[in-house]
């Protein structure tokens, strides 16, 4: 049986296993996919032994950087991003990085949420690894324009220079802003501490802005609460994003997209 598995430190809560589970039962394919805890200090050498027989893997926190360098060959969205979140074993044995992330997320707003990204202004929180994934295909879609705002102002700048060749971006600090925007995605690790990045509440437009969280747990992130509190127009989280990103990797593997919807319904339910 094909082996498949996710690597992560710590890898205990992740949902990636029931994910791709239900996928492989959906779409009838015969595989195993399991939780892999890889060692802190030797998540290549781990890695290797596990693609002596593996086929493929999920790779999460804090390995997507390392992930990035052990592989043969990259996508071009996993060099852009910088990480790789998927790896495939070639049919020569080499290893494939490929970076699923910002896919997901995309799919997410426009399929799920049925946005048209085209023509919008939209507004990106944070500028770590989670949003530099997301900039090659949330430009791709043509938007207006794309500001990244972030706390640490240079982080920001430094990531809208690096793309500036695939579309309209900008940086800012987070008090530079007070327009409103279409979209609003908080792309800050804020929401763990059960914080919120400190924008000015009139970038919303009330009734019109839709707010995006690539966080996502039991009761709504702070940060959905505060933007439903300014009126957004709809306040949406990440667990769409987690979705399919997986249903994108699995998609890569096996040449099969699994129909994400109903596994979407059996996490929302789990997480209830
Ligand atoms: P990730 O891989 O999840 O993106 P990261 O690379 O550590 O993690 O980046 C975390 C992001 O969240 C950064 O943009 C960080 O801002 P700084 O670059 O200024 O550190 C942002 N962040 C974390 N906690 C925050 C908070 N309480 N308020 C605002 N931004 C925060």
């Amino acid at each position: 049986m094909d082996r498949y598995g996710v690597f992560g430190n710590p890898i205990g809560h992740s949902k990636s296993p029931l994910i791709h589970r239900l996928f492989a039962e959906q779409t009838g394919q015969d595989l195993s996919y399991e939780a892999l805890l890889a060692p802190l200090d030797d998540f290549s050498g781990f890695a290797r032994a596990f693609f002596a027989e593996g086929q493929g893997g999920n790779v999460t926190v804090p390995f997507k950087e390392q992930a990035y360098q052990l592989v043969d060959e990259l996508s071009e969205r996993a060099r852009r991003a910088g990480a790789v979140n998927t790896l495939k074993k070639l049919d020569d044995g080499r290893l494939l990085g490929d970076n699923t992330d910002g896919a997901g997320l995309v799919r997410d707003l426009t399929v799920n949420a049925g946005l048209d990204l085209s023509g919008q202004r939209i507004l990106l929180l944070g500028a770590g690894g989670a949003v530099r994934g997301v900039l090659e295909p949330i430009l791709a879609h043509n938007p207006h324009a794309l500001v990244i705002a972030n706390r640490t102002v240079e982080k920001a700048e430094q990531l809208a220079h690096e793309f500036a060749d695939l579309g309209p971006l900008a940086a800012a600090g987070f008090d530079w802003l007070s327009e409103p925007v279409d979209l609003i995605i908080n792309g800050t690790s804020a929401s763990l501490a059960g914080e919120l990045p400190p924008i000015d509440a009139s970038l919303i437009q009330p009734g019109h802005t839709v707010c995006y969280d690539m966080m996502y747990g039991k009761e709504a992130t702070a940060f959905n609460r505060w933007a439903a509190e300014q009126g957004a127009a709809r306040c949406l989280d990440g667990l769409g994003m987690l979705v399919e990103q997986a249903a994108e990797a699995f998609q890569l593997w096996r040449g099969v997209r699994p129909d994400s919807a109903p596994v979407l319904a059996e996490l929302r339910r789990l997480l209830a």
